[in-house]
């Protein structure tokens, strides 16, 4: 694959990049002439991909981090600047879903997923906009979910989290005058691993049965990061929905 005008060059660090759709991202990111910072829980996944970028051509580092630490998420940015001496773009995919009726009272579950998807997100924009503010530019991108657009039962904490993110990245669109960029993509059913790890057995088959159906690959969403990304710098791409085009 070609290097791509708007990618080429420019520095990006992806949480969750591990599996699924941040996996994807990096690898289409880096095919287009990206350097790529990865960051998740699972060393050996990471390593085995950026073997994979590095054989392709393609420029990657990695890290071993949890997004529940700020500590952690500060790291992968430091990551980005000392190896690569800047990062253009951050993109928060680190994501999990422990899907249940509210009256189920799954408060584990509603912690991990605000710790996660929430907060993980947070530790993510306060690591990344001292780094913009210095620097003059940069680009956030969070993978947030169409759960929080069409709301329906058992995925209500979820979706909260979700839409919490979509809520606090308008104020920081608004808020930056111009000195970075904000992008929330919202993706439907998508071909990856990410109900292995729900732990309500029948919301966990329900949900697998019907991406069988209909999800679409990853690769759809690591387009739109694509599409954003490539824009110019006057110009935001604020919120792009990308689902089975089967998907109510
Ligand atoms: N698949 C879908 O249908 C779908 C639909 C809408 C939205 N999304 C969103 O898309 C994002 C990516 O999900 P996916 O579908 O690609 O699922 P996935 O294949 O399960 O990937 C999730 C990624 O997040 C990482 N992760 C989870 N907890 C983490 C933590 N505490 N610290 C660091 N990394 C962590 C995982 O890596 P480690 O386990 O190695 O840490 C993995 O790389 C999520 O935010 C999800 O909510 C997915």
């Amino acid at each position: 694959m070609e290097a791509k005008k708007g990618i080429q060059g420019k520095v990006v660090a992806i949480t969750g990049a591990s599996s699924g759709i941040g996996e994807a991202i990096a690898i289409l990111l880096a095919a287009h002439g990206a350097k790529v910072v990865l960051g998740a829980r699972r060393k050996d996944k990471l390593e085995q991909l950026a073997e994979k970028i590095t054989q392709s051509g393609g420029a990657v580092t990695y890290m071993e981090m949890n997004v529940k630490s700020r500590e952690d998420v500060t790291g992968l940015v430091a990551l980005a600047e000392q190896q690569f001496g800047k990062m253009d773009v951050l993109i928060n995919n680190a994501g999990i879903a422990q899907l249940s009726r509210v009256e189920d009272l799954d408060v584990a579950g509603w912690e991990e997923m605000i710790d996660i998807n929430l907060k993980g997100v947070l530790y993510g924009i306060a690591a990344a906009l001292p780094v913009f503010k210095q620097q003059g530019f940069g680009h956030i991108i969070n993978i947030i979910s169409v759960a929080g657009i069409k709301i329906v039962p058992l995925m209500g904490v979820y979706a909260g989290t979700k839409n919490a993110v979509r809520t606090i990245s308008e104020a920081l669109r608004q808020e930056s005058d111009g000195r970075w960029r904000v992008t929330g993509i919202s993706p439907g059913f998508v071909q990856t691993p990410f109900s292995d790890h729900i732990t309500n057995e029948s919301m966990k088959t329900a949900i697998q049965q019907k991406a069988e159906e209909i999800a679409i690959p990853a690769e759809a969403i690591a387009h739109a990061v694509v599409y954003a990304m490539e824009q110019p710098d006057s110009v935001d791409v604020g919120d792009i929905v990308v689902r089975p085009a089967k998907q109510d």
